[in-house]
């Protein structure tokens, strides 16, 4: 079945002919938009696929990462260690919850958090780490997990670009309290612009997501007299918290799922283009490339490469400009990206 070629470089992803199809004709024949059939099935198959004990569709990445700051009751003087680099959404759940942000450094090789300096970074007042599995290359979680236990931390694990990613064959998402995944339109998985999903393996963690994913009001089966006490069946889930709406609708559901089972072919495509892109650059020894550790299997969301411009007296700004130069406009980067995959796989 041929691809559908959407005309935006941003979107990794593209449907198939018969996806789409699919897609509208539950658009035709769905009974509900939202909180139906489609958002149960992809949440057990997530769940199964990962190996995790619950998975929740969510409005985005970020709402997922909000509720296990919320649900973890993360306030004012916790400490919350994450990666110095990563994307602003790893922080802003844990920022507006007036937290204190501590980044621990990468490792310069794999370009991910260095559990070593997490070590260093923690004080009486750490509770919280979140690993981001960046460019789909999951963190030391053997060593995190270790850290954290011995310090009584909770972790978030940040999976926005790491779905299907694994660490000694486990996949990311399921080693610590949450696993956050993101399925906006440049992600591995896309549920139609926005989208995401929180995973948990902890029955009362659980029990809260439900109660705080859609503006406190459960599902009608948990409560047998659902008029009682009123129709709106608003339970308190979380001490202090004031639900939010941040619901997956049925459609985005069923494209999700309909990514997500084709998955694993993607991610060896993905690691077959990855390969053949960096052995064609090998002869750049400016550009250094991701070191993959034998543990993980990356998700390989994006080609990072860092510019190491001292050989010719230049900096990765020097770098852009002349990308800019050339290409032009706020493309430039994509440009260069765009050509290497037209030399070599069209
Ligand atoms: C590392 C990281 N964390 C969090 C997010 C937030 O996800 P979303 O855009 O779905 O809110 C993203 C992506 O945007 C991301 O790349």
């Amino acid at each position: 079945m041929s691809d559908i070629k959407l005309d935006f470089p941003g979107i990794q992803v593209h449907l198939t002919k018969h996806e789409i199809e699919q897609i509208v004709d539950a658009i035709i024949s769905a009974k509900t938009l939202t909180m139906g059939p489609r958002l149960e099935a992809f949440e057990d198959d997530f769940a199964r696929y990962l190996g995790s004990k619950y998975a929740f569709g969510i409005a985005n990445g970020t709402a997922a990462l909000e509720l296990a700051g919320q649900i973890l009751n993360v306030k004012q003087g916790d400490e919350v260690i994450l990666p110095a680099h990563t994307f602003t959404a790893t922080a802003l759940p844990f920022l507006r919850r007036n937290a204190k942000l501590v980044f621990a450094d990468i490792d310069p090789k794999t370009f991910v958090m260095d559990v070593n300096d997490v070590r260093r970074k923690i004080t009486k007042h750490t509770r919280v780490v979140v690993p981001v599995h960046l460019y789909g290359l999951p963190v030391n979680m053997l060593d995190l997990v270790r850290l954290a236990n011995e310090y009584g931390l909770s972790i978030v694990e940040d999976c926005a670009q790491s779905p299907g990613a694994s660490f000694n064959n486990q996949k990311v998402g399921t080693f610590g309290d949450f696993g956050c995944f993101s399925f906006h339109s440049q992600k591995n998985i896309t549920t139609l612009g926005e989208g995401g999903m929180i995973v948990t393996n902890n029955d009362e963690y659980a029990e809260k997501i439900l109660g705080l994913r859609k503006i406190g009001q459960r599902p009608f089966a948990s409560q047998q007299k659902y008029w009682l006490p009123a129709m709106s069946n608003i339970i308190e889930a979380v001490p202090g918290v004031v639900p939010n709406n941040f619901a997956l609708g049925e459609i985005q559901a069923l494209a999700g799922n309909l990514i997500l089972r084709r998955l694993d072919r993607q991610i060896l495509m993905r690691y077959k283009m990855y390969e053949k892109i960096t052995n064609s650059l090998l002869h750049h020894k400016e550009l250094v490339f991701q070191h993959f550790p034998k543990e993980c299997l990356s998700a390989i969301h994006l080609l990072p490469a860092r510019f190491n411009g001292q050989i010719f007296s230049k900096t990765r700004d020097d770098l852009i400009e002349l990308l800019y130069e050339k290409h032009g406009g706020e493309g430039a980067v994509r440009e260069v990206c765009d050509l290497i995959l037209k030399m070599h796989y069209r």
